[in-house]
């Protein structure tokens, strides 16, 4: 493979104007194993012909690959942007030195430097990398925003990051919470990365759940079609479903509990957990558990994406669907359990 990656190479020269032969010496790079050096010549190609024609729809398509589409749309929640930035503000003086994990597109980094920090920022993905980098000085602060390639567990505090920093921030929230990996970065960093007494924001994540009715017309289970009966193939569904947040999708049917808080700003490994817990109905029917988050920005600002009349968020919350309807009374009590193994969640009805 690193002959077949050298001859690759060896053939640059000769094509370094054609975009056509440039993409496809980059697709057979992917091929080889080489993906930085085939994102490296797809940026090249998206420059030379702006994304058009053939050769730059390739290129989209390369640079695309693993990007995934809510990247799209998490900078346009207005509610989560302003919490991070009036938290940072918060806490930012002159000259702090702050810490993002997981750059995207640069817009949490940016907001600190904003403020008047020193910024590094790292992002796994290095397209991602890559396009954040263009961002941050497209917008003039390249001075003060650091992009570092890398997943932060391989970050060194002293090549990458010129010391410790006093302020880690990061957005590396999924929908259930845990399952981007967020305890073990930040326990990661917690311990090698920052200044005594250093700041982190968020501070806490929780996971609150609450009994729900699924408001929707058509369940995503599958029952009939054209006349045969498919609802044996609804045991290869996910055990959850993705409810977009006020889209009065569901309702709720209990008060909210907090299933599990997590502290931040802890070096301390959190270990998995499982509870067992009854739930007091407002009565109707139950279809399931809904499951969304709530994070502490700080001791003042707070976010969270309960799916009720009039939320709105970038982040959806989760349907833990029964094996079957729950028909109830007010007060009436179910119970639930939960569970986590520090990436990933688990709800479930007990018998
Ligand atoms: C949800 S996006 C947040 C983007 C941006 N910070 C914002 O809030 O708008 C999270 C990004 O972090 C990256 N990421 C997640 N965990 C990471 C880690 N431990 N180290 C480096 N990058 C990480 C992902 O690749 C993704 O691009």
């Amino acid at each position: 493979m690193i002959d077949r990656i050298a001859q690759l190479s060896a053939l640059l020269p000769q094509v370094s104007d054609d975009p056509r032969a440039l993409i496809a010496i980059a697709r057979q790079m992917i091929a080889a194993g080489d993906r930085p050096r085939a994102l490296a010549l797809a940026e090249q190609v998206h420059a030379m012909t702006g994304g058009r024609g053939e050769a730059g729809v390739t290129a989209a398509e390369i640079l695309s690959d693993g990007v995934f589409s809510w990247h799209f749309i998490i900078p346009r929640d207005r509610a989560r942007n302003d919490a991070y930035e009036q938290a940072l503000r918060r806490a930012i003086r002159p000259g702090s030195r702050v810490l993002e994990i997981g750059t995207g597109t640069g817009l949490l980094a940016m907001m600190a430097a904003r403020a008047g920090a020193h910024v590094v920022t790292c992002e796994a993905d290095p397209a991602i990398a890559s396009a954040a980098r263009d961002v941050v000085a497209a917008n003039g602060y390249a001075d003060r925003v650091t992009v570092v390639n890398k997943h932060s567990t391989d970050l060194d505090p002293i090549r990458d990051m010129g010391g410790l920093a006093d302020i880690l921030v990061s957005e590396i929230v999924s929908n259930d919470l845990l399952s981007e990996g967020v305890l073990a970065a930040h326990e990661d960093a917690v311990a090698r990365l920052l200044a005594p007494d250093a700041v982190v924001i968020p501070a806490r994540g929780t996971i609150r759940v609450a009994l729900a009715r699924d408001l929707r017309d058509r369940s995503p289970r599958l029952c009939d079609a054209s006349g045969f009966d498919l609802t044996a193939f609804n045991r290869l569904a996910l055990p959850n479903e993705t409810i977009r947040v006020g889209m009065d999708q569901v309702a709720l049917c209990s008060e909210p509990v907090d299933l599990f808080s997590f502290d931040f700003a802890t070096a301390e490994r959190r270990k998995p957990e499982r509870r067992e817990f009854d739930i007091s109905s407002f009565g109707g029917r139950i279809d399931g558990i809904v499951q969304w988050i709530a994070l502490t920005l700080d001791p003042v600002g707070r976010y969270e994406n309960r799916p009720e009349p009039g939320a709105a968020s970038c982040w959806a919350a989760l349907l833990w669907r029964f094996p079957a309807p729950v028909d109830t009374k007010a007060n009436d009590c179910v119970t639930i359990g939960g569970a986590h193994e520090r990436d990933r969640v688990r709800l479930w009805v007990s018998d």
